[in-house]
């Protein structure tokens, strides 16, 4: 049942996700806060959530690495604390407050394997991570292992999201920018229109783990020649293989299709729809050229 009047605090406030978040839930009307506490001190935590009486706590905190996940190879107790330690305090002591929680977790936990091959079936939430690559996923997968037993928690799994603008964050940006880009199909999560739904699913107290992309997968030669098409016409790029690509990079990268199913069939009880992945890109370009973003 939808609670009558939210109140919503981000973690990890000055991070690229809690910034579009919050944006969102001001746009709503919303009454929302922000805090960059961090999640691993309890007795902070605490503090934090008796100053602000959330009815919601929206968890976009995390080590992501800067420039990339490769700092997480060379960082791994920070990580640790960060994604595993720090994450399960936060959601442990919503717990004990009664306080629902949702988790900005990511689908970067696997990889395409013979079940589930290029163009083949999607991993399904039940399926067990098997991607260990980097140890930023390896955190990820393990915390959501023993995260998903909190009744309060809804886990959601973004990848690689993609804002409207061309902000360093935001995929398209990254692999424009890249010299060379590997060529392989992926599930995306365009937050202009996953975002909304997180809310929407918090406001309803959902719980559970959902993969949270637009349906469908799309290949990064397919992103590029939209972006082209759309917003630069300029724009020109260079492939490498997946093996190529291994040398350069410390940290393996997870490439996989999602299987989007458990969240369409859940947005159909509040008559909600996500917009595949070809249409969705589509949209976001054409926002993105009206925008004037270039
Ligand atoms: N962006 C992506 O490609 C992507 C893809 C899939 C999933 N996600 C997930 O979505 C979430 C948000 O991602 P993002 O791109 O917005 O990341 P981001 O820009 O790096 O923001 C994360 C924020 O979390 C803060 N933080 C880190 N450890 C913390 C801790 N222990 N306690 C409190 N705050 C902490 C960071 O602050 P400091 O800098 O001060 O540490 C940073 O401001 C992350 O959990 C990420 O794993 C992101």
């Amino acid at each position: 049942m939808a609670v009558s009047k939210p109140v919503f605090l981000i973690w990890g406030g000055e991070g690229w996700v809690a910034a579009h978040l919050k944006t969102l839930l001001e746009s709503q009307g919303k009454e929302v806060y922000s805090t960059t506490v961090r999640m691993q001190n309890r007795e902070a935590v605490t503090a934090e959530l008796e100053k602000v009486m959330p009815t919601h706590v929206l968890n976009a905190a995390g080590s992501t690495g800067r420039p990339n996940v490769d700092w997480c190879e060379d960082h791994k107790e920070e990580t640790v604390r960060n994604n595993v330690i720090g994450a399960l305090n936060l959601t442990d002591i919503c717990f004990l407050k009664g306080i629902h929680i949702t988790v900005f977790a990511t689908g970067c936990i696997y990889n395409y394997d013979d079940k589930h091959p290029v163009g083949g079936p999607g991993y399904a939430e039940t399926d067990k991570a098997n991607f260990d690559g980097s140890f930023y996923s390896e955190t990820k997968a393990h915390v959501e292992e023993v995260m998903k037993y909190y009744t309060n928690c809804l886990i959601l799994r973004l990848r690689m999201p993609v804002s409207d603008d061309l902000h360093p964050r935001n995929f398209v940006t990254k692999i424009t920018k890249y010299e060379r880009v590997v060529d392989i199909p992926n599930s995306n999560t365009i937050l202009h229109d996953l975002l909304p739904v997180s809310i929407l699913l918090a406001e309803h107290n959902e719980t559970g783990i959902y993969n949270f992309t637009n349906p469908g997968a799309i290949s990064h030669n397919e992103v590029l020649s939209l972006f082209k098409q759309y917003v630069r016409p300029s724009f020109t790029w260079k492939n490498f293989t997946l093996e190529e690509q291994s040398k350069v990079i410390k940290a393996g990268r997870s490439n996989c299709k999602l299987d989007t199913t458990k969240l369409s069939n859940k947005l159909k009880e509040y008559n909600f729809e996500v917009p595949e992945i070809y249409e969705a890109y589509r949209n976001c370009f054409q926002r993105m050229a009206a925008a004037g973003v270039n």
